[in-house]
Order: C-alpha cells, then sequence, then structure tokens
C-alpha cells in the first residue's frame, strides 16, 4: 500500500503517545479512524482533531483486556465504516520492574497489559479481515525490548516476545486469506509515560520521529520493522553474541 489514504484505519491505544501522533498523521490523509483507548476524554479530543483535518472518526472507548469489549470495537467500526483495512495495536506498557523485587501478580499483570491486549483484538480481526475480499494489515507497536530479555524490563519484554512469536505463526497461517502482518519494534520513544520513569534511554527519539517511521512501517508492511537505526544494531548485535558475552554487556550498560 503507497500511502494510507481513504482507509479505514482502527487504533487501539490511541489517547496518548505514539498512538495518537499516528492517529493525528493519518487524519490529514483522508481516511475513516476509528480510535481507542480506555480514557474518554482524551480520545474525544483526538476525534475532534481528526474530523477537523478532514478524516471521519469513530471515537470508542473500551479496555483491551476485556475481550468482549475488544470484540465488540471490531464489530462498531464495520458497523460504522464496512470493514477494517488497517488495524494498529499499539496499546501497552513497560513499567520499571526488576526481577528481585516483583510479585507473580506484577508480571501477570504485565503480561495482560501487552499480550492479552493483542490476543483480544487479534482474534475478532483475523475474523473480521477473513471475510474481506481485499484481505487487511495488522500492526503491532512491540518493542527492540521484545528481542531480548532486558534488565528491569523483563516482565515487558516476554510479553513483547510472547506477542511477536504469536503474530509470526499467524503471519504464515493467513498469507493466503491476504492477512498481512506487521511487527514494529521501537527503541525509546520521548513519550510522557516512558519519560516518568527512570530507566536509562540511550538513543532515544522524538514521539513524532516514531510516529513517521510507524507510517511507514503501515505503508511498506515489512514483516518486522525496527528503528531507530543505533538502538536496533545495537540489540541485534548483542543477539548474535554468545548469551554470556550479552549478559556481561548488558549487566555493564544496566549498572550506569
Ligand atoms: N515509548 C517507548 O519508549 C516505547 C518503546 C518501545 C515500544 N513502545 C510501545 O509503544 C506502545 C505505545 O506506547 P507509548 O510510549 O506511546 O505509551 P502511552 O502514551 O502510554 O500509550 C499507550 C496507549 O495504550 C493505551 N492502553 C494501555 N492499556 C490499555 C488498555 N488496557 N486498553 C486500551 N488501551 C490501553 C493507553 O491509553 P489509556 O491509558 O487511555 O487506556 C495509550 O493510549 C506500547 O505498546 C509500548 O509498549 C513504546
Amino acid at each position: 500500500m503507497a500511502g494510507i489514504t481513504g482507509r479505514t484505519v482502527l487504533i487501539v491505544g490511541a489517547s496518548s503517545g505514539i498512538g495518537a501522533e499516528v492517529a493525528r498523521r493519518l487524519g490529514q490523509g483522508g481516511n475513516r479512524l476509528v480510535v481507542t483507548a480506555r480514557r474518554a476524554p482524551e480520545l474525544a479530543v483526538l476525534a475532534k482533531d481528526i474530523r477537523a483535518s478532514g478524516s471521519a472518526c469513530l471515537e470508542l472507548p473500551a479496555d483491551a483486556m476485556d475481550p468482549q469489549a475488544a470484540a465488540q470495537v471490531v464489530a462498531s467500526a464495520v458497523a460504522e465504516y464496512g470493514s477494517v483495512d488497517v488495524a494498529l495495536l499499539n496499546a501497552g506498557q513497560g513499567p520499571d520492574m526488576s526481577m528481585d523485587d516483583v510479585s507473580v501478580a506484577d508480571v501477570s499483570r504485565v503480561m495482560a497489559l501487552n499480550y492479552d491486549v493483542v490476543v483480544n483484538y487479534l482474534v475478532p480481526l483475523i475474523a473480521q479481515m477473513g471475510d474481506q475480499a481485499h484481505g487487511g494489515l495488522i500492526a503491532h507497536t512491540n518493542s527492540l525490548a521484545g528481542l531480548m530479555g532486558i534488565p528491569r524490563q523483563g516482565p515487558y519484554s516476554a510479553a513483547k516476545a510472547a506477542a511477536r512469536t504469536l503474530i509470526d505463526a499467524a503471519r504464515v497461517e493467513l498469507a493466503p486469506r491476504g492477512i498481512r502482518f506487521t511487527s514494529i519494534h521501537p527503541g525509546f520513544v520521548a513519550t510522557d509515560r516512558v519519560n516518568a520513569d527512570s530507566l536509562p534511554k540511550p538513543f532515544q527519539v522524538s514521539t513524532e520521529r516514531a510516529a513517521r517511521h510507524v507510517i511507514r512501517a503501515l505503508e511498506k508492511e515489512p514483516p518486522q520493522a525496527y528503528f531507530p537505526w543505533a538502538t536496533s544494531a545495537l540489540v541485534r548485535t548483542l543477539r548474535a553474541l554468545p548469551t554470556s558475552v550479552s549478559s556481561a554487556i548488558l549487566r555493564s550498560l544496566a549498572s550506569r
């Protein structure tokens, strides 16, 4: 797809950060936006901006951790606009969490926040897009932290890795039905949430720059997209090294 225009685009996790910026930019392209997250007031402001820039917009406050609510969002999008052409599953959160200071419930909560929220949309979207003559694109905002276990981000790394693996399998299975899948792996992005924690953030990029990368991925539809270049190269190099070496490097980076 060259340029996202004239499409029905569902963005899950659109009330702030990367999702809100992507929604605003796609709103300038003559699309039909369906935006969802839990915070209704933020969604209402976003939807007003999108309509003002010339796109149709349906805002649907919903908790992505609730499977029925997620299925209802997909159904409402189809009832309003007839199809979902592109879905960006962007809801997620990576709290600062050391493994010597977590409860089992903490780890389960991070899994729900980053994995269940994907599954709850993936299943109804596959059903919907499988029935569409043109199929559709399902993109997920994953993370470079999903490519390996990052110190103080272990539960988040694990949840994002699980989502990537699930989507990798779906990509192979559903290609014959015209459903494409893109996993997008950002490094650190200067959103309000991330700025509020004390984690080191090497090579951090602005929310605007991250949104440009995400939209490029939606246009080009690579199976995996990585940005920024420097963090991506660092993570991919660490992955190629023996675990004893990469662990020592990560330990040294984490102690700075
Ligand atoms: N910022 C980074 O450095 C970075 C790096 C790599 C990957 N990412 C990923 O990028 C995505 C966006 O993160 P961000 O940094 O832009 O943070 P953000 O501003 O906190 O955005 C997260 C979005 O997800 C929504 N959300 C969270 N839980 C939800 C739920 N249960 N149901 C519905 N919506 C939910 C939030 O809205 P409500 O709170 O209103 O529900 C918000 O709109 C996340 O998946 C994150 O893991 C971020």
